[in-house]
Parts: structure tokens; C-alpha cells; sequence
């Protein structure tokens, strides 16, 4: 598959800036500050650089839009948690109700932390929705192969008594060192239904 060459397309603080690539099937990534979404497109794509990360959280502050050529669009966005819930909820909860050519949303989670009120209260506003989201654990290679184990047990038995628009595949990655990649890339090549 074709995870490369990837582009830059658009950065976005309001709606009215968002591609108008409505044709393009997209993916999104959510999740807190510093959880490690720009730098998982990093790790998808094979280019390390192409979205800038940083160790302070708050780094990512606009939408920022990539595609690999005509086929597949992703969309790195800022964490919850840094800007203020109304100020990311008016653009972000917004794109995400209305993106016609949205196919998921991939919500990242730190397993060493389990999952938060502020991915919660996402998840139930996607449910809310019925927009289709998966749960994506980063940093694997924080944990030792039993602590990752359990965590991901432990957040599946929430995802499986709360909530309802969730693929119920977890997946697990490490941008660090690629693990879970293809898993995760298979999975979106499966939502775009590319
Ligand atoms: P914001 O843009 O602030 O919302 O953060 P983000 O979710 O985009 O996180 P980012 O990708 O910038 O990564 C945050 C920090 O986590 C950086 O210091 C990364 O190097 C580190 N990090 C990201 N992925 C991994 C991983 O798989 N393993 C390890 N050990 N560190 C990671
Ligand atoms: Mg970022």
C-alpha cells in the first residue's frame, strides 16, 4: 500500500480553511496533548519530520492536513487538554459532525494512563453522533509486554460497558519503534475502505 510519499495540504484554524478535498476518504487523529499523534502520522507515512512534535504538550495548535496523493487524507489535530474544552470543541466537534468523507476517527490513549474523563466525554459525543472511532494505545514500548497486556484489557472492559460507535478492535503502536504500524495502517485502508 501506498503510505508514501506523503504531502502537507493546509493547516486550519476555522472551518471555512479545511481542504475542500471532499472526495479524498480522511481519518482523524484525537487524543490528549502530548499522546503522540503528530508523531504516530509520522511513523504511518515512514517520514519523520513531515508533522512537527514536541515533548512539551500543546505543540500541535491547528488542524493540520496531509494526504497521500488522491487517496487517503489524515488529520493531525491539536490535544484536548491544552486548548480550552469550548474553544476546541467549537471547530473540532464541528468538523468532525459534518466532514462528509470522514471514515473514522482514531482516538490515542496512553495505556500507563487509561483512559480520561476528557476521552470519555469525546467518545460520547461521537456516539452521540454515530461517527465510527477506534481506540489506538501509543508508547507501547513504554510498557513491559504484561503491563500493556492488562492496561489494554482494562480499557477494553470500559470501552465494552460505555461505549457504542467504538470499533471494537484496540490497537497498540509505538512510533518509537514502528510496532503496530501495519496493524493500524490495514485498519485504515479497512475504514476508507480503500
Ligand atoms: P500535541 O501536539 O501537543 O497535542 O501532542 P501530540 O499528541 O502530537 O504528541 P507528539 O507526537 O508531539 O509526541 C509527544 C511526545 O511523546 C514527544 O516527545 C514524542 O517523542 C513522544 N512520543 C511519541 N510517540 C512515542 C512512542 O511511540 N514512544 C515513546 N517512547 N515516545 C513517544
Ligand atoms: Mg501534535
Amino acid at each position: 500500500f501506498f503510505f508514501s510519499p506523503a504531502e502537507f495540504v493546509k493547516s486550519a484554524t476555522n472551518l471555512s480553511m479545511i481542504p475542500d478535498n471532499t472526495m479524498i476518504p480522511e481519518v482523524a487523529f484525537v487524543g490528549r496533548s502530548n499522546i503522540g499523534k503528530s508523531s504516530l502520522i509520522n511513523g504511518l507515512v515512514n517520514r519523520n519530520g513531515l508533522v512537527k512534535t514536541s515533548s512539551k504538550p500543546g505543540h500541535t495548535r491547528m488542524m493540520n492536513f496531509f494526504k497521500l496523493g488522491d487517496k487517503l487524507s489524515l488529520v493531525d489535530m491539536p490535544g484536548y487538554g491544552w486548548k480550552s474544552r469550548d474553544e476546541w470543541g467549537g471547530m473540532i466537534i464541528s468538523y468532525l459532525q459534518n466532514r462528509k468523507n470522514l471514515k473514522r476517527i482514531y482516538i490515542l490513549v496512553d495505556p500507563s494512563h487509561g483512559l480520561k474523563e476528557s476521552d470519555t466525554q469525546i467518545m460520547k459525543l461521537l456516539d452521540s453522533s454515530g461517527l465510527s472511532y477506534q481506540v489506538v494505545l501509543t508508547k507501547m514500548d513504554r510498557l513491559s509486554k504484561t503491563k500493556y497486556s492488562a492496561a489494554k484489557a482494562e480499557i477494553e472492559a470500559e470501552l465494552v460497558k460505555g461505549a457504542i460507535c467504538c470499533f471494537p478492535l484496540v490497537l497498540g503502536v509505538s512510533s518509537k519503534t514502528k510496532d503496530g504500524l501495519d496493524e493500524l495502517r490495514a485498519a485504515i485502508v479497512k475504514a476508507g475502505q480503500l
